[in-house]
């Protein structure tokens, strides 16, 4: 039987050491929380980096047994390739380029050489496991050379590609010294999705400007072969999300959140840590707000969980510095022996708390300075069946091209998302209600799973027209 291989970098299970016992929980980031859901239907396997250097065997065994158990395969990457590859140049160079941050991107060879043969190993662990009829669906900026590896290796197979961060304008992307040979690399696959059309437009232009391939109605000619390139915006599981957040279980811990936190409103804020999330232009905004309607004061909390990520990076390790000031500020500025004006976690959180959080608040603020898709945005609409609420929604996550009855916002405009986060809190009941069920109609219908099924049969149809084509 024909079986879909899925490879990321990270798998939806992480392995940690504690002491020197290693323990396994779920990976946050959407590609993860997003996949990971559904993936083990129709005997799928997931190729991926279990997110710890494994060096031993013995423990290097029992990680392959207990994610085997869970199909997954780990590659195990060392010091240095985490150092060059994972840490470098997928997080120094690629994710702030193509998340328009230039100014932070580290341009260094060793790096790149990592970088290919990291994609080298990836390529030769799928091979091994890979039969001639089985699918192969590459994610992610960090394997961008792996199609090509694998079409070489396997001219036939059927590879798809999907990119969960923006793509950026040909202008950015032309500054990365390699830029011609990471198109080449995607350019492998049968199949390359974006979560927007603009996305996908950017794509296309900086195929056509840097490697003068010609395209039409978003396929690609190669000579050889074509490659189909489209938009699939990715959805959640619903249903997951909508029964998580009624279930008793969650409304154990609303009930003793509100006990703690009594009568004030509360606006909710979960990213990962990183300088793209909007997390430190939020907090100054939320100062404003304070400043601008006192009458919050003491009526309102900014409920904040900032999840641990990429902590080797250096920009990563500024940033934290950076919003532990700022609400250290505020909160020394504003607070009562009553009221604190905001709650900081610095950890994640299990589903079910999450799903209590997200049913709990107000507003949910989602404020990215730039975002690939932003699934927490979806997955509060999700949480809200039946609820009040309002979403506020930077203009730059590909969310808003999807969920226009958010409150759209300019991130870098404190004053306006100041005012609008005083709109939300005083926006009527019947609004709220009727702009978060419009929302939560379209993240219903074009949930996950619609994603999957729309993009592997896109994948099917332009692979069979091309060996029709062919023979
Ligand atoms: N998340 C999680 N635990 C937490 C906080 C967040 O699992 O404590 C998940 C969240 O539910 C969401 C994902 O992390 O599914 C974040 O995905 P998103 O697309 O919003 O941003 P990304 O982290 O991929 O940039
Ligand atoms: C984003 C990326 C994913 C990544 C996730 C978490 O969602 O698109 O590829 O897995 O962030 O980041 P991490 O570096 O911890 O894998």
């Amino acid at each position: 039987m024909s079986r879909t291989i899925i490879v990321s970098n990270r798998l939806p299970t992480k392995v940690q050491r504690t002491a020197s016992v290693l323990s396994f929980t779920p990976s946050e980031g959407g590609l993860a929380t997003g996949l990971g859901s559904i993936y083990k239907s129709d005997d799928n396997v997931w190729v991926g980096w279990p997110g710890l250097s494994i060096e031993g065997e013995d423990e290097q065994q029992h990680v392959v047994e207990q994610l085997h158990a869970d199909s997954m395969r780990p590659v195990f990457l060392t010091d240095a390739e985490i150092k060059g590859f994972y840490e470098g140049f997928s997080n120094e160079t690629l994710w702030p380029t193509f998340h328009y941050f230039s100014q932070y991107a580290v341009y260094d060879l060793t790096q790149w050489e990592t970088y290919r043969a990291v994609n080298e190993k990836f390529c030769h662990a799928v091979l091994e496991l890979a039969g001639p009829d089985d699918t192969i669906w590459v994610h992610d900026y960090q394997l961008l050379l792996l199609p090509q590896m694998l079409r070489k290796a396997r001219p036939e197979s059927s590879i798809g590609f999907f990119l969960h961060i923006p793509f950026p304008s040909y202008e950015l992307l032309r500054v990365i010294p390699w830029s011609k040979e990471l198109l080449e690399g995607m350019l492998g696959a049968d199949l390359i999705g974006f979560h927007t059309f603009g996305y996908m437009r950017h794509f296309l232009s900086a195929v056509s400007h840097l490697l003068g391939a010609t395209s039409q109605n978003g396929i690609v000619e190669l000579g050889n072969r074509s490659v189909v390139v489209d938009s699939f915006p990715m959805g959640i599981d619903y249903e997951k999300y909508a029964t998580t957040a009624a279930s008793e279980e969650a409304a154990g811990h609303i009930r003793q959140y509100r006990e703690a936190l009594q009568e004030v409103r509360v606006i909710l804020s979960i990213d990962r840590l990183d300088y793209t999330k909007g997390i430190a232009e939020r907090l100054k905004a939320y100062d404003l707000l304070l400043q601008r309607h006192p009458e919050w004061r003491g009526k309102v909390t900014l409920l904040m969980v900032v999840v641990p990520s990429r902590d080797q990076v250096a920009q990563y390790q500024s940033l934290k510095e950076e919003i532990d000031e700022l609400v250290g500020r505020i909160n020394a500025a504003y607070s009562s022996i009553t009221w604190t004006p905001i709650q900081y976690f610095y950890r994640s959180y299990p589903l079910e708390e999450l799903s209590a959080l997200y049913r709990l608040a107000d507003v949910a603020l989602v404020t990215p300075m730039r975002d690939g898709m932003n699934l927490v945005a979806k997955e509060f609409v999700a949480s809200k069946e039946g609820q009040q609420g309002v979403l506020i929604l930077s203009e730059r996550a590909g969310a808003a091209r999807e969920l226009s009855d958010a409150l759209i916002i300019n991130p870098t405009d404190t004053i306006q998302l100041a005012e609008v986060m005083h709109e939300a809190l005083t926006m009527p009941e019947e609004e709220q209600v009727q702009r978060m069920e419009s929302m939560q109609a379209l993240v219903r219908q074009y949930n996950v799973h619609h994603w999957v099924e729309l993009f592997m049969n896109r994948l099917f149809y332009s692979k069979n027209k091309q060996l029709t084509l062919a023979t």
